[in-house]
């Protein structure tokens, strides 16, 4: 009688699938504490996510995920983006959601100098672009300050995304040859940003408000207090260029109420200014179709 171990094996398929996504997975836990050969020289890729859409990553990013040891990435960064990330390289989440900071920034920064003297390439993931409301300089100087060699790879952020996910154009010379991005989430929670300054900018200008769902209500009553048009068109963009995008427009005072109604629960972006009259009628949808095309 013989004994064909491959016969056996062919029985349990389920077992033996289990077996090999252990292993692969007690290959990517493996251990990143100590250092790697001592001649290997660490380097950190500070790379933008991109606002969703894994399809609006840039081809240096994508190649970059391919080659890294370690990914440290924030909770914007979208599934579908880390999904590119191949099996055998280590994740790292590193959180950062307002109010729920999984990790202080100092422990990140702390971190990636270690993996960095440990002679690894490390991909820092951040959603959108990591110049806009990143806080990359806070690590960039922890790197610099270690001699740790780094780069920066440019990703799309939220409000570009936004703009060509709702056709909502950012300028627009017939009402709008400026565009402010600001953030809603100051540093210091107990200083309030120059409102008269902000009113006077929304005549001719649009402004992007970044982290300021939370505080709608506030914003755009303190902006009617300081004299901004009550019908001045605001728009908020939640989810911008995911699958679950959802778009409320109104005016300054309509909107929070809207919003408050839609249950929208963000990330989201706000949109202050005429623009949002020249919203384009487009149609994302059919960016998940292209592979149809046909050519002329
Ligand atoms: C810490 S900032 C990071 C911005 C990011 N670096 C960028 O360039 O888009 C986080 C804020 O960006 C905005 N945001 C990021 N991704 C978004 C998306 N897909 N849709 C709407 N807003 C988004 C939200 O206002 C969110 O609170």
């Amino acid at each position: 009688m013989t004994y064909s171990i491959a016969a056996q094996v062919a029985r349990f398929p389920n077992l033996v699938f289990r077996v090999v996504e252990s292993i692969r997975r007690k290959a990517a836990q493996r251990d990143f504490s100590h250092s790697r050969e001592a001649s290997a020289e660490g380097k950190v890729f500070i790379v933008g996510a991109g606002p969703g859409d894994a399809d609006l990553l840039t081809v240096k990013a994508h190649k970059l995920l391919q080659v890294a040891d370690i990914v440290l990435f924030d909770w914007l960064v979208d599934a579908s983006v880390l999904a590119m990330i191949p099996r055998h390289v280590k994740t790292e989440f590193v959180g950062k959601r307002s109010g729920k900071h999984s990790m202080p920034q100092q422990d990140i920064c702390q971190r990636l100098v270690a993996l960095g003297k440990a002679g690894y390439t490390v991909v820092r993931l951040k959603g959108g672009d990591p110049a806009v409301f990143a806080r990359t300089c806070e690590e960039t100087e922890a790197l610099s300050a270690n001699n740790i060699p780094f780069a920066i790879v440019p990703g799309i952020t939220a409000a570009s995304g936004a703009s060509a996910y709702t056709g909502i154009p950012l300028t627009d010379r017939r009402c709008a040859q400026t565009v402010r991005l600001m953030t809603a989430h100051l540093q210091d929670p107990t200083k309030e940003p120059d409102w008269t300054s902000i009113a006077a900018a929304m005549k001719n200008e649009t402004v992007v408000m970044y982290m300021g769902l939370k505080r709608l209500g506030m914003i755009t009553s303190r902006l009617a207090d300081v004299g901004v048009a009550l019908d001045l068109p605001v728009a908020v963009v939640e989810n911008a260029c995911c699958h679950n995008q959802r778009v409320i427009t109104g005016t300054l005072t309509t909107i929070a109420p809207s919003v408050a109604e839609a249950q929208i629960e963000g990330p989201a972006l706000l949109i202050f200014g005429e623009v949002i009259h020249s919203r384009q009628q487009v149609s994302p949808e059919l960016l998940k179709h292209y592979s149809h095309v046909s050519f002329v």
